[in-house]
Order: C-alpha cells, then sequence, then structure tokens
C-alpha cells in the first residue's frame, strides 16, 4: 500500500513539484500524492498542483488571527479527511504551536534551506554568507516542536564561491532541494529513516 501524503506550501511551490512528478512519474515510488495545502490563497504551487491533477485546499491563516490552535485544528482536518500518512512541509511559512508536530509525530518532513543545525530561521542562504562558510546547502528533517530541529533524514552541499549573491547561493541550493526531498521521500516513505547525503 502506498502511503498517502499530503503536501504544506505557502508560496510558489517549486519542492511541491518535484515531489508530486517524482511520485506520478514511478509507479513504484511508495507514497502518492493526495492533497496540496496552502495557507495562503495566493500561493503560485496551488495552480501548479492542479494542472499535475492534485486536490488543492486553502486553509487561510489570517481569520484565525493569534489563535494558532484553531488554524491548526482547521488543517488537521483537512489532512485527515485526505487520509494523509505523511505531512511533507514544503516552503510553508508559519511557526506551529508544539501539539501541531506532535500530532504527527514521526510522520511530519520539512526541507530548510541550509546545512542544519547551522542557520535556522529566516533567511539562513545570508546567514550562511554573512558567515563567511565555504558551502551551504539543504537539509530535510523530521518535524519536532523545536523550530527547524528535528533529526535530519538528509542532507544535500553546495559550494559557496567567492562573490557570490543571495539569489544565486539560493538558486544553486534550490537545485539540490528538488533532488533531495523526492530521494528523502522514496525512503521515509518505505519506512526507511537512515540519512541521506548528496
Ligand atoms: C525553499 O527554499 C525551502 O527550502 C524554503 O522555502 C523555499 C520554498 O520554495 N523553506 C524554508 O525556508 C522553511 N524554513 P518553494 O515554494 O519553491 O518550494
Amino acid at each position: 500500500m502506498k502511503k498517502k501524503v499530503a503536501i504544506i506550501i505557502s508560496g510558489g511551490g517549486s519542492n511541491m513539484v518535484s515531489l508530486v512528478k517524482a511520485m506520478q512519474a514511478d509507479a513504484d515510488f511508495p507514497a502518492e500524492p493526495v492533497l496540496v495545502l496552502s495557507n495562503k490563497p495566493e500561493a503560485g504551487g496551488l495552480a501548479k498542483a492542479e494542472a499535475l491533477g492534485v486536490k488543492t485546499v486553502v486553509v487561510d491563516h489570517r481569520p484565525f488571527g493569534k489563535d494558532r490552535e484553531a488554524f491548526e485544528a482547521e488543517m488537521n482536518k483537512e489532512l485527515e479527511a485526505a487520509g494523509a500518512d505523511i505531512i511533507c512541509l514544503a516552503g510553508f511559512m508559519r511557526i506551529t504551536t508544539p501539539s501541531f508536530p506532535e500530532k504527527w509525530d514521526g510522520r511530519m518532513l520539512n526541507i530548510h534551506p541550509s546545512l542544519l543545525p547551522k542557520f535556522k530561521g529566516l533567511h539562513p542562504q545570508q546567514q550562511a554568507l554573512d558567515a563567511g562558510e565555504a558551502e551551504s546547502g539543504c537539509s530535510v528533517h523530521v518535524v519536532t516542536p523545536e523550530l527547524d530541529a528535528g533529526p535530519v533524514v538528509g542532507q544535500a552541499v553546495v559550494p559557496i564561491l567567492e562573490g557570490d549573491t543571495v539569489d544565486e547561493l539560493s538558486a544553486r541550493i534550490m537545485a539540490k532541494e528538488h533532488q533531495l526531498y523526492p530521494a528523502v521521500l522514496r525512503r521515509f516513505a518505505a519506512g526507511d529513516t537512515s540519512r541521506i547525503e548528496m
């Protein structure tokens, strides 16, 4: 039985597209996409998901104001209705309460554009440049209540070149994100939580 995957986005959704295409391209992929959820109605990824034939839903966080629990309860309702076994956060840019990852304990992944545990939080590519690093990359980790701190299940490294702008570094990392996340999901969905290095 294939694992059912829900992907949560806030923006352009290029990682979502790479995950969906990887699942759709291989009949033996141990997972299938069942839902793309966005907290932003204007997210560009929604149309891309629909074009790929994946059901989409918007749970706009704004009407919930400061009530994160109520926003997350609404997301949980949609994720459960879709029968999701695994949740992939892919550019989902909201801080959650601890109970959201706790509910999906061991079943929720996130991708972050740094070599965790380095450069958690916002603007990790700029943080890596500011720190004078020789390399950076991306990490896929199991989501736990502490921000960007759960067990890393995959990492890909890119060089930082002299004179790199944040856009140049981000693009180099993004190309690796699109390879790493599907590779991790393939193994994770098959029950293999050992770490991939790329
Ligand atoms: C990606 O670079 C992802 O790693 C990052 O947002 C971008 C989303 O792009 N996520 C975070 O920074 C999470 N802390 P996408 O919408 O094109 O996939």
